[in-house]
């Protein structure tokens, strides 16, 4: 059998890894000088943590997260018997009584089924005459069993709490961030974090099962939109450092609770005027959600779409002055922007300011960040009422397929190969690639010797950028020959000289 990585998820193999270590790299940096710490956080989480942040009605929650039933510990595969049958029972309810399994009236009923079906086993089993019928009184006989009460309140038993990989990470922030106490920290509270994350979408180009976000949440007691403008000027800082041209932000406001529901309604009557006309998708968002009916890009409903309302026309004062002072604050750092009404975003905890970069090179999948204001999440998830948040995510497999489009390098970095030749000649080839590492360069000394020409071969196809070659002659001289593999330039040099001359030239 051969195994192959699942649909939508990948291997990043070096030279490309080399790149994702620079972005993370400048990431850390950039973020650093803005006074961000790193979080690390869990890569899996209760499934509440995300239904109730991201919201049920969301496409991430509804359908795209992997969730599973964490249960190992009560082990009903070990059920073979009447004793280990027994022994389950006794796990179980323990479990149950401690609240490691959930404690529900289903599961309580469930336990209840398998209590008395284990008493009745008891009995038969206390009833039955080994030395006629031959039970054994240890092992489950077909008379005695019937299976489907034994297995039914099994499985119908929850044996561990809901859990889901990780769809997004600001739930988890928001999660540890009241979990630590943070609110007690001095100023704002800066994070970022680094990692996978996972959806079961369809996967295409830019948009996969396992992909990596950059993120960055900022919270605290003030909802500034100087807060706002200073989180996207990191990000740009961000990008400059890494040279992604191209690069467009979009910023809008979608109100808040004094607000958007009166523009939800609104929306919801003028959506219902058309519902002929709008798609499956639509149709149904139009109860459940209209304003994700504006983040359609089905062709045949952008006519339709830009005949309705404008939330920025719907705003109350406070949001409307808000979004003002924030266009204000992104003037004042010479940050270009464009508006976009319908920029909602499919997240539910978003209130006020949201915004989204797009890069070039990636075709539909083309948002490479997105973020925005979540004011009320703190307190929904038991925190705190008087938090506010913000923050963002980049899509760090878009961000690196739009550098690569743009021909961003990846090299294999393999500064020197040493090519050595003679049983004389490995000794102090080995010496010369411990120096040179020492000197953190990097060093290919191949394990077994080699014909000159082949080595150059090999060191030329590996990409290295210098061969030095060591063979009876450079021993005697006590020199050794260093050739410059893209011009062929080639020198002889003593140690000290060779080293100079190799850190002076290394790859930045
Ligand atoms: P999001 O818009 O769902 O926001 O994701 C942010 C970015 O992650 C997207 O712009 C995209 O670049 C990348 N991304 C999303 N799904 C995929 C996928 N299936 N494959 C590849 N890349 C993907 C959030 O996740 C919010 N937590 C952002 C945030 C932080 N808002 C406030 N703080």
């Amino acid at each position: 059998m051969k195994f192959q990585a699942i649909k939508g998820v990948r291997d990043i193999l070096p030279p490309e890894s080399a790149l994702w270590n620079r972005v993370e790299q400048a990431a850390r940096s950039v973020f650093h000088t803005y006074g961000y710490g790193e979080i690390r956080l869990p890569i899996f989480e209760p499934t509440e943590l995300f239904a109730r942040s991201v919201g049920l009605d969301t496409d991430i929650v509804s359908k795209e997260m992997y969730t599973f039933e964490d249960r190992s510990f009560l082990a009903p595969e070990e059920i073979r018997d009447f004793t280990s049958f027994a022994e389950f029972v006794v796990r179980a309810e323990r479990a149950f009584k401690a609240g490691e399994i959930p404690q529900t009236s289903n599961n309580a009923s469930a336990l209840g089924e398998m209590v008395r079906y284990r008493d009745e086993l008891a009995e038969a089993f206390r009833g039955a005459d080994p030395t006629r019928g031959g039970k054994d009184l240890g092992t489950f006989t077909n008379q005695l069993v019937q299976p489907y009460r034994l297995l039914g309140p099994v499985f119908a038993l929850q044996m561990g709490p809901s859990l889901s990989l990780r769809p997004e990470a600001t739930a988890s922030v928001v999660r540890a961030y009241i979990e630590h106490g943070m609110q007690t920290r001095p100023g704002n509270v800066k994070l970022y974090y680094i990692g996978p994350m996972f959806r079961r979408e369809r996967p295409q180009k830019g948009r996969y099962r396992q992909f990596c976000q950059i993120g960055a949440e900022l919270l605290g007691p003030s909802d500034h939109p100087a807060l706002d403008a200073e989180v996207i000027e990191m990000l740009l800082a961000f990008f400059a450092r890494m040279n992604l041209n191209g690069a467009k932000l979009y910023i809008n406001s979608i109100g808040d609770k004094n607000c958007r529901p009166a523009y939800v309604k609104l929306l919801r009557g003028e959506l219902q005027k058309v519902r002929d006309k709008l798609g499956a998708d639509s149709q149904r968002r139009i109860e459940t959600n209209p304003l994700r009916v504006l983040d359609s890009k089905l062709p045949e409903e952008q006519a339709i779409i830009d005949t309705l309302p404008h939330i920025a026309d719907h705003l109350c004062a406070a949001c409307r002055e808000h979004y003002a002072e924030l266009k204000r604050q992104l003037a004042l750092r010479k940050i270009e922007y464009e508006e976009n009404w319908r920029l909602v975003r499919g997240l539910d905890y978003y209130m006020r300011t949201t915004f989204e970069i797009t890069a070039p090179g990636l075709g539909s999948q083309n948002a490479v960040c997105g973020g925005g204001r979540y004011d009320g999440l703190v307190e929904l998830l038991g925190g705190p009422a008087a938090t506010k948040g913000i923050g963002f995510a980049i899509g760090t497999d878009r961000l690196l397929l739009s550098l690569q489009e743009a021909g961003a390098a990846t090299k294999c970095g393999l500064e020197v190969y040493i090519a050595w030749m003679g049983v004389r000649a490995y000794p102090a080839a080995v010496a010369l690639a411990r120096k040179l590492r020492e000197h953190n360069l990097s060093v290919e000394l191949p394990a077994q010797q080699m014909k000159f020409g082949k080595s150059l071969n090999l060191a030329d196809r590996l990409g290295a950028r210098f061969a030095v070659i060591l063979g009876d002659d450079e021993l005697a001289a006590g020199e050794f020959t260093v050739k410059r593999l893209a011009d062929a330039d080639q020198r002889k040099l003593a140690e000290a000289e060779l080293l100079e001359y190799l850190t002076k030239s290394r790859t930045a």
